[in-house]
């Protein structure tokens, strides 16, 4: 980081060519090379980083209960993974707390929320979303420093992409009944959500937008890790002047996830996070009643075929695989390459890798960020260490990574066999698995090879073999020539140990809402 000419940062033109024994190419007048000014001798990027003065954090929060800040009986201290800076206390929800935020939610929810007409829920979902997009900015901020993702991620996806879902499901508020016609649709009532770390605000609107546009009410927990933005979009929620207790946040880790869940006033439970966790969930509402949908892990296929576009193909192996540091339960974090082109496709991905600038989530050249947690650092170190083992061949471009905080080198297994661990568990981490294939057969077998079925990616230049690979891939998504494209419109969930449920589009709406037939 830190480039060598920021002193004499002058205008930056082409180096002017000092073989003199060739005829020089004939340009225009305005291409020639200016020889009077000084020139870069050094092309590394000056660092960039974005000003956190935009963002206040306060020393302490509560839990946001019936539209106030609740006293945490206990609390605990949120870092900022580039460097472990201590950032704010948070409260460790208790069972009592989340006792208050239910009946909060369940009294605002009897209250006017879900007799409110849909118009009405609307123009507080599209205020929502009018206010992150102007406080798009401090969000961004908030975003990267509490989580470790790049700001140019955070700026230019999680935020435009979590106003565009309340913006979304603000245009379905009203529609409920065009939506499913016949069907007579109606809330659900208080619903339990508990997301993850990787998209932290991002989470956030896919599980409140669409059940306030239903008339439900919501009692969320955030990630241990990360609650910042959550909380501040407590703020958010004020300045929208959303009735008291519609939303409550209560912070705290698994113990206070564990509490929304066992609690009997709630009449959903929406979780994105691992299987493992997934699966308790799931053995401890069995019987009770209570909704579910689950979003849990994956281990995702991305196909490239022998007449993909090889250099477009890159791009999108990189960002399925090293966008968010690889923290994104659909990344394309298993590698298929049909034979005729492995070596090719291999040399091109492994150039392309000494690119990625590691470094800095605040810099706005970063390319990959921190790793989220020490606990998922060591969970990363542990899976690549039991690939060297297993025999995969590990790639890692020289880069040099910051002392503090937690960091992990962009990393390529190649030589990996489909029962080694890295090919078969979720690393959730910058770290991808090349495997090989040589007839479309051969590649669906393969990539269906799994417990998972969340996402996958097909690379090729024919419409036909899209077509069929979509019809016989287990996956909720199927990315054709691009990876990692998300909309609202769009439904997003899996098949098999990724869950089920969808989120996004009209489909979205269901989990939220009881029908009368
Ligand atoms: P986790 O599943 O423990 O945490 C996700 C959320 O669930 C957090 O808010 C957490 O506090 C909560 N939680 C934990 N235990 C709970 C319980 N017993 N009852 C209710 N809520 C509970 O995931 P963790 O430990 O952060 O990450 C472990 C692995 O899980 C990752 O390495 C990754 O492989 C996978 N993961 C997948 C995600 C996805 O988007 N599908 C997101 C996060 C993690
Ligand atoms: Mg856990």
């Amino acid at each position: 980081m830190g480039g060598g000419f920021g002193e004499r940062a002058r205008l930056q033109v082409p180096a002017p060519r000092s073989d003199l024994s060739e005829p020089e190419p004939v340009v225009s007048e305005l291409d020639k090379p200016k020889r009077d000014l000084e020139v870069p001798g050094d092309w590394t990027y000056a660092s960039a980083p974005e000003s956190r003065d935009i963002v206040r954090i306060a020393e302490r929060y509560g839990h946001f209960v019936g539209g106030e800040w609740l006293e945490p009986a206990e609390t605990y201290e949120t870092i900022a993974p580039r460097d472990e800076e201590p950032l704010a206390a948070v409260g460790q929800g208790t069972r009592a707390d989340v006792d208050c935020a239910v009946a909060a939610a369940r009294a605002a929810y009897a209250d006017g929320w879900s007799s409110l007409s849909g118009s009405e829920r609307a123009k507080y979902l599209f205020r929502i979303a009018r206010l992150l997009q102007e406080r798009s900015r401090e969000f961004a901020v908030l975003e990267s420093l509490n989580g470790g993702k790049p700001i140019k991620e955070s700026r230019d996806v999680d935020l435009p992409l979590a106003a565009a879902h309340f913006f979304y499901y603000a245009g379905w508020a009203d529609k409920l009944e065009y939506a499913f016609p016949n069907r007579r649709p109606r809330p659900v009532g208080v619903a339990g959500q508990i997301i993850p770390w990787n998209f932290p605000l991002l989470m956030l609107a896919w599980k409140v937008a669409p059940a306030l546009a239903c008339g439900n009410t919501v009692v969320l927990k955030p990630a241990e890790t990360t609650p910042l933005s959550a909380l501040l979009f407590c703020d958010v929620l004020r300045q929208a002047e959303l009735p008291p207790g519609v939303v409550n946040i209560v912070t705290g880790d698994g113990r206070t996830g564990a509490a929304l869940v066992e609690h009997d006033g709630v009449d959903k439970i929406a979780f994105t996070g691992s299987t493992e966790v997934g699966k308790g969930i799931q053995r401890r509402l069995a019987g009770s009643g209570k909704r579910l949908t689950l979003e849990l892990g994956g281990k995702a296929a991305n196909i490239v075929f022998d007449d993909a576009a090889l250099d477009q193909a890159v791009e999108g192996i990189v960002n399925g695989i090293y966008f968010n540091q690889g923290h994104v339960c659909c990344a394309g974090s298993r590698l298929f390459v049909q034979e005729s082109i492995y070596e090719p496709l291999v040399a091109k991905l492994q150039r392309r890798l000494s690119t990625l600038r590691v470094g800095d989530p605040l810099d706005k050249n970063t390319d990959i960020g921190a790793i989220n947690s020490a606990a998922q650092l060591e969970k990363i170190r542990e899976l690549v260490a039991s690939g060297e083992q297993e025999g995969a061949e590990i790639y890692q471009p020289p880069c040099t990574l910051p002392e503090k905080g937690y960091w992990f080198a962009p990393t390529v297994f190649t030589n990996v066999a489909q029962s080694y661990r890295i090919a078969q568990e979720e690393i959730f981490g910058p770290v991808l698995s090349v495997l090989t294939f040589r007839t479309p057969e051969e590649a669906i077998e393969k990539a269906n090879n799994t417990p998972y079925g969340l996402s996958a990616g097909v690379w090729t230049e024919k419409g036909s073999r899209i077509l069929w690979m979509a019809q016989r891939l287990r996956a909720g998504v199927v990315w054709a020539n691009t990876y990692n494209r998300f909309d609202p419109s769009s439904p997003f969930g899996g098949y098999k140990e990724s869950g089920f449920g969808r989120e996004g589009g009209r489909h979205g709406l269901e989990p939220y809402l009881e029908f009368d037939r």
